[in-house]
């Protein structure tokens, strides 16, 4: 949703020199009721015991000050929000993203800058345009922010001095955040098109339309041969048979809005530009290409920024039920559809959100938990498993054989599953399932 339907309520609470201060009009705004001055004092204390900058060290004009607000739901509101205090030169010296306990909305930002309380007045104007309410159980939590390091006024936004990781603050940011690990123009022997000069001649184009491909350009489209049309329609053809009894009911929803919008048929590959136009109208998310598997770290972060990074060649025609790596088969028949289901578009956006700035450790733990459901995750529907996950419903034989192995389905539990090991070229020596899809997005939170 633009802003046009949506509170702008914005930033709430802030600090001005000594004191928290509530935004005027804001649902914390009311002076006689208790449950709201409770973290205003709460937050001073903790301040108090040098858990949040104060102005103790406070020279000159520049105060030490904190502001909390939360993302709007939109493509990009956390490089717009940033660039509020960019734009008026604001120097952060630590940001800090944690999961909201609001309804409706993902994420609440932490702020701390130095700034003198002429420009905190400009900041919480035009912040309050960018950004979207908070939830005030979330304020309690605030001791547990450490004493953040500071950072000099020349060096805002230069994260070189935090002991963070890199990642894209807007969503052209991404066009620095494609490193392939494996595969893209270059196949491993045990690759089925490796003795193939013609097919790996074909992967060197499509790895250059990806390797070439900047933020904001329409994704070219590609002429199919027929060899790969024809593996698509065997790959098709199959899965389009199980479909019925074993995807998920937001996959089967969004299928004949493919077929009509996007071209989804047994003798047409989809354009991944076509289905880009439909996602944006649908749930906001949008199509990259891609010339292989990426880092974790890079995948990740295009989901933060609603953009599924999407292969664009097919499989080798030798063994139109194989591949080792994913495919434009994996991609379109087993992500698309459930990208275009609001609610799952959410889920997939809070896991990429997570990884922002996330430590090595942590992107594996993602990493994991974003296998073990978006591509292999169960749910129970009709009181029988169906399927939600890209890997089984792009693949004949682990669909049939998840659906048929009650003894490897167990319950999703984020903190057990993350230990689980993923494995790429055999069957998954577990599955995991919740009760809805929904249900697995509210255990990551
Ligand atoms: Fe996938």
């Amino acid at each position: 949703m633009s802003g046009s339907g949506k509170s702008l309520l914005g930033v709430w609470l802030y600090k001005r020199g000594q004191n928290w201060a509530v935004k005027e009009g804001s649902p914390l705004h009311k002076p006689h009721d208790v449950r709201h001055r409770v973290p205003e004092e709460s937050l001073d204390d903790r301040a108090r015991r040098n858990l949040i900058p104060m102005e103790e060290n406070n020279k000159g004009n520049d105060n030490k000050n904190s502001v909390i607000f939360s993302l709007k739901n939109q493509v990009g509101g956390l490089a717009r929000a940033l660039q509020v205090f960019q734009d008026l030169g604001i120097n952060v010296v630590h940001i800090e993203s944690r999961k909201s306990l609001r309804r409706g909305s993902e994420y609440d930002i932490l702020v701390d800058v130095e700034c003198d309380s002429k420009r905190m007045e400009q900041l919480m104007k035009m912040l309050s345009r960018e950004v979207a309410a908070i939830n005030l159980a979330h304020y309690e939590q605030i001791g547990t922010i450490p004493h953040a390091p500071s950072l000099s006024a020349a060096a805002s936004f230069d994260f070189s001095e935090v002991d963070m990781p890199w990642f894209p603050r807007k969503i052209s940011d991404l066009d620095r955040a494609q490193k392939v690990l494996m595969y893209g123009s270059e196949l491993d022997a045990d690759h089925p098109g490796f003795k193939d000069p013609v097919y790996r001649k074909r992967r060197e184009k499509f790895a250059e339309i990806a390797n070439s491909y900047r933020y904001g350009q329409p994704i070219p489209r590609v002429q199919y041969t027929p060899e790969e049309i024809s593996t698509w329609g065997t790959v098709f053809r199959e899965l389009h048979q199980l479909y019925q009894k074993f995807a998920c009911k937001e996959y089967l929803e969004n299928w004949p809005r493919l077929v009509k919008y996007c071209g989804y048929r047994e003798d047409n590959i989809p354009q991944l530009q076509d289905i880009n136009v439909f996602l944006k109208r649908t749930t906001g998310f949008q199509l990259r290409p891609v010339a292989g598997y990426l880092t974790p770290r890079d995948f990740l972060s295009g989901l933060a920024f609603r953009v599924f990074h999407c292969t664009q060649y097919i499989r080798h025609s030798s063994d139109p039920f194989y591949t080792p790596e994913p495919d434009c088969c994996h991609e379109l028949l087993g992500h698309m559809p459930l990208l275009a289901n609001p609610s799952f578009a959410q889920f997939s956006q809070e896991l990429g959100l997570a990884s922002l700035g996330a430590s090595d450790e942590d992107i594996d733990k993602l990493a994991t938990l974003y296998f073990f459901t978006v591509e292999f995750g169960l749910c129970k529907q009709d009181g029988m498993f169906r399927v939600y996950g890209a890997g089984l419903l792009s693949s004949v034989a682990e669909l049939k054989h998840a659906v048929s192995a009650p003894e490897k389905t167990m319950r999703f539990e984020p903190d057990v599953t993350c230990k689980q090991e993923c494995i790429i070229t055999a069957f998954q020596n577990a599955y995991y399932y919740t009760d809805s899809i929904d249900e697995a997005k509210e255990k990551m939170r």
